[in-house]
């Protein structure tokens, strides 16, 4: 009953947010017209650090964040480190002797920053943890990111509901693919989709055939596809050459579930999966629409951008900056005031209207 009343709350929510989201992009241009008309955009520079060109969803953010601040009237400096942690460092470092008056940062390594976020405090420069948190630093003044937790009960509730777990008897054959565990993300998608699919290991209605169900054993560091794929290799050569049928790859993001995919392409031929993700990106789009990936987490990067932009003009027009949760995100020296947007669910039904008739992708980019 808990379960049913959570996967109603968790549609409803879906559906509310997919009118309300958070701030729109409307909502981010009037917060950062605002800014702009208060004066507080003029001469002033937003540093923007991201982790890295290599996957899609980072090039949007950046290109959203350095478009929506432009038209706000801030100079920018947007940068992207290679998934390199000294590079990141030093191009931080660099933004702060060049005079940014905000720095806006998505880390590779959450706590890898320490020195450079030092340097920012005590040059008084406000610091805005981008989508991952920063951690182990006093020097955070701000996190705006999607519910981390819920886009992994979106995975897990979806498995529940696919498989029809409270009445089909199973054992169903499951695996996990988590994230990367220098990015605090990780661990709360990976627990949002644990916790609500372990009553059901528990009871051996769900059967981890490998048995890898600890966040460490199934991690995959950068969030690479080529890691992903490697892993997933090993586990259908070892626990599925000999026929089991596999009914579920429970993947934290898209990044990881198309590893998943090349490796069931190569080595496995039985029933195809369920497989998670997160993202919407576009190789994994298009596999939802050949029915290669069941459903993907939508966090649309132009609403965190939006929402970013307006935190940097409340913040340097000094007014009450918009946050919506003080409690869930401690980085083990302090809770960040944090905003979390909503996180939508993605199939093979909505994505036109999610994807396509929003303006996100053209229905070429999806050919
Ligand atoms: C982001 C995800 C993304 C992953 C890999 C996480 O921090 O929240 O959206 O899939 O990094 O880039």
């Amino acid at each position: 009953m808990k379960k049913k009343l959570l996967g109603a709350f968790l549609s409803v929510a879906m559906v509310a947010s997919l009118f309300a989201g958070c701030a729109g992009p409307a909502a981010g241009g009037a917060a950062a017209g605002g800014a702009a008309a208060g004066g507080a955009a003029g001469g002033s520079k937003v540093g923007v650090s991201m982790p890295t060109k290599d996957l899609q969803r980072w090039n949007q953010d950046g290109a959203n964040m350095e478009k929506d601040l432009k038209a706000a009237g801030y100079d920018v400096d947007l940068q992207y480190a290679a998934n390199d942690v000294q590079q990141q460092l030093s191009q931080v470092e660099n933004m702060i002797s060049g005079g940014c008056n905000v720095l806006v940062i998505a880390a590779i390594e959450g706590s890898s920053l320490g020195e450079a976020l030092d340097m920012a405090k005590d040059a008084g420069i406000p610091v805005i943890a981008y989508d991952r948190l920063l951690m182990d630093s006093d020097a955070v003044s701000y996190y705006a990111t999607f519910d981390n937790y819920k886009v992994g009960q979106v995975q897990g509730q979806y498995v529940i509901d696919t498989l029809d777990l409270d009445n089909a008897s199973g054992p169903f054959n499951i695996e996990f693919t988590a994230g990367d565990p220098g990015d605090n993300n990780a661990g709360f998608f990976f627990n949002g989709a644990m916790d609500l699919l372990k009553p059901y290991i528990d009871e051996g209605k769900l059967n981890v055939v490998s048995g890898q169900t600890a966040f460490e054993d199934v991690a995959t560091p950068t969030w690479g596809t080529d890691v992903a794929q490697k892993r997933a290799e090993n586990i259908l050569s070892t626990y599925y050459a000999d026929g089991t049928e596999l009914d579920v790859w429970l993947c934290s993001n898209d990044s990881t579930a198309l590893g998943v995919e090349n490796a069931l392409a190569a080595n496995y031929t039985g029933k195809y999966p369920i497989i998670t993700g997160q993202d919407c990106d576009i190789e994994n789009t298009k596999n939802m629409i050949a029915g290669k990936q069941s459903m993907s987490v939508f966090k649309d990067t132009r609403t965190l951008a939006s929402q970013v932009v307006k935190m940097v003009g409340q913040i340097l027009s000094g007014s009450e900056v918009d946050v919506n949760d003080t409690e869930t995100y401690n980085n083990n020296k302090i809770t960040v005031p944090s905003y979390l947007c909503e996180p939508v669910f993605a199939d093979a039904n909505n994505y036109k209207e999610l994807l396509i008739d929003s303006g996100y992708y053209t229905e070429d980019q999806l050919k």
